[in-house]
């Protein structure tokens, strides 16, 4: 798939077909999404997925404060994706201190990247994805038992996609882009 073709044209898809997605094309996925760039190359980011039905259903009622939206997303859900990072790590370039006023948050920019370049790789493979941000990152992280050293970044639901989402709206090119001094 041609990369522009692939950044333009992948959606959130939040309707997915009624099937589990083999755990080989995810190690594909994240082969792929392991390119993405991050702070000093730490590569902080981690992909934990989901395909247990109860798992999803526990997610579903404590990951999402409640809000009927996504938990209508995963209650039909096959697969989950819970993007985390490990913390701490990146804004520092030595050991103890961080280099810019941005302090630890270089570390969720990390995860962005890589939640974006994979849901990027999985477009490509036919996955559908829609990133989730409206969770309970520690309701979350007791539901899949993350390593106390990371945070949940973000849930992305991903599929078969049962759904040909319509392009989303953009602001125009001149609303978002000035050159500095004119
Ligand atoms: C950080 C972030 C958080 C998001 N949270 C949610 C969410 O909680 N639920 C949802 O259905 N979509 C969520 N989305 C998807 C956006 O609504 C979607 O990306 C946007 O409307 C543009 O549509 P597109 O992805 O199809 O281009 C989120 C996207 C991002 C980047």
């Amino acid at each position: 798939m041609e990369a522009i073709e692939m950044i333009k044209e992948r959606r959130s898809v939040r309707k997915f077909k009624n099937e589990k997605v083999n755990r080989e094309t995810m190690r594909e996925i994240v082969d792929i999404s392991r390119w993405a760039p991050s702070w000093g190359n730490f590569q902080v980011a981690r992909y934990t997925f989901v395909d247990d039905e109860t798992m999803i259903k526990q997610i579903a009622s404590k990951g999402v404060n409640g809000f009927m939206y996504n938990v209508g997303i995963l209650e039909n859900a096959k697969n989950v994706a819970v993007l985390s990072f490990v913390k701490g790590k990146s804004g520092k370039l030595d050991k103890d201190e961080y280099a810019t006023s941005k302090t630890n948050v270089w570390e969720v920019f990390d995860a962005g990247l890589a939640c974006q370049t994979f849901c990027l790789a999985a477009h490509a493979k036919g996955i559908g994805t829609v990133i989730m941000g409206v969770i309970d990152d520690k309701s979350i992280s007791k539901v899949v038992g993350l390593p106390e050293e990371e945070t949940v970044a973000a849930l992305m639901v991903y599929g078969y996609p049962d759904e040909q989402p319509s392009p989303t709206p953009r602001k125009d090119v001149d609303d978002i882009m000035r050159f500095a001094g004119e």
